[in-house]
């Protein structure tokens, strides 16, 4: 068994200082490579159907596809600040309802407060995007590594939704928002690793389990809070895939894991906590306090506390704990990632429901038969 040192890199989770010790070292790169590490794998056995689950996937996936061009409503006028206000004026801003004396931040007004809510969402949906870029090269890299045809077959449908998705963050924030922001130093560091990895199955805990997990909770609460109508309708439509991706990966890995060793096992558990904090410690948005002056290391430890935070965190691993619950990987060996998942503040999720049940929930095949009927 590895030490949380080993697995983090650090031994407590909640030392920010080792946390904010990490940052981007080159946030002008704009090619980026990383080894991947694996075979391309052919099957010659092309027996369609062989995985009824996966195969019913594909099908759902083939008539779920939408145009990020022409299916949501892009002429709609968004402005950013006015939202900021609304929002400033329904919440107020974080020094307002904490503590933040010391930190310089407790003298921000109105204007500072909006000027962060404007940066706050510039900075979110910038991490989205890269994140859909890191599912779009990991599921090409799963069309390739993962030897089962229906496998293959229903990957090949996401890698296109994963296109969809850069594209559509990409657009709303070029011609909606105000400004970019590169890809967070934790959510590089989890994407490397996850592509870095040799095992085809871990591809899909990494992404499909974890990453879009958190993604998928993540998009609703946006879409939950957001009063902005092409907002709400992109991040409906991408959740609709999403919810396909992360089936796709719980009903995948439940029988790879079937026939795993504990140790095996383990080292699963051990990748799933990992991801779960480099996950956690990239929305503590190191970035956007910078730019907006504050000294990081004086703030963020106090902002980590402020509850609506502490709650949106926690949120951000409702599909990922019942997943991994599903998947047996709470409980294998000796209960290693419900512990972990403890510690962290998250296991009271365990028994919410699976992404693979849910799956129909989130489908727009109605409106899609509706578009095409006018
Ligand atoms: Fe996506
Ligand atoms: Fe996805």
């Amino acid at each position: 068994m590895s030490t949380v040192e080993e697995i983090i890199g650090r031994t407590d989770p909640n030392d920010f200082e080792a946390v904010l010790a990490m940052t981007n070292t080159d946030p002008n790169e704009v090619i980026h490579a990383v080894e991947d590490n694996a075979d391309a794998i052919y099957s010659w056995d092309y027996e369609k159907g062989a995985r009824p689950q996966l195969s019913k996937l594909y099908e759902k996936a083939k008539v779920g596809q939408w145009n990020g061009e022409t299916d949501l409503p892009w002429d709609t006028d968004v402005d950013q600040e006015a939202l900021a206000v609304q929002e400033y004026e329904t919440t107020g801003g974080a020094g307002e309802i904490m503590d933040l004396s010391g930190t310089g931040v407790e003298l921000w007004g109105r204007d500072e407060w909006v000027r962060f809510n404007m940066e706050s969402q510039n900075w979110a949906l910038s991490q989205f995007m890269h994140g859909e870029q890191g599912a779009l090269v990991c599921t090409a890299k799963i069309v390739e590594t993962v030897p089962w045809m229906d496998a293959k077959y229903y990957a090949s449908t996401q890698v296109v939704d994963e296109a969809r998705h850069v594209e559509v963050f990409a657009k709303y924030l070029d011609t909606k928002l105000s400004d970019t922001y590169p890809i967070n130093v934790h959510l590089r560091m989890l994407l490397d690793e996850i592509i870095e990895d040799s095992r085809w199955d871990m591809t899909y805990l990494g992404m499909q389990i974890m990453v879009e997990g958190l993604a998928l909770a993540a998009f609703g609460f946006m879409y939950q809070q957001s009063e902005e109508p092409l907002l709400k309708q992109l991040l409906r439509y991408v959740m609709s895939d999403e919810a396909r991706h992360v089936a796709f990966g719980v009903l995948s890995l439940k029988e790879v894991y079937q026939d795993m060793t504990q140790a095996e096992l383990l080292e699963r558990q051990e990748f799933a906590f990992e991801a779960a904090v480099r996950m956690r410690d990239r929305f503590l948005q190191q970035e956007v306090w910078e730019r907006m002056g504050a000294d990081v290391k004086k703030v963020i430890p106090l902002a980590y506390q402020d509850p609506l935070r502490q709650e949106f965190q926690q949120l951000l691993f409702t599909k990922i704990v019942p997943n991994c619950r599903k998947l047996g990987l709470l409980d294998a060996g000796d209960g290693w990632l419900r512990k972990k998942f403890g510690e962290i503040g998250v296991i009271q999720y365990e028994n919410w429901v699976d992404t693979s049940e849910e799956i129909d929930a989130f489908a727009i095949t109605q409106e899609l038969e509706e578009e095409q009927a006018s």
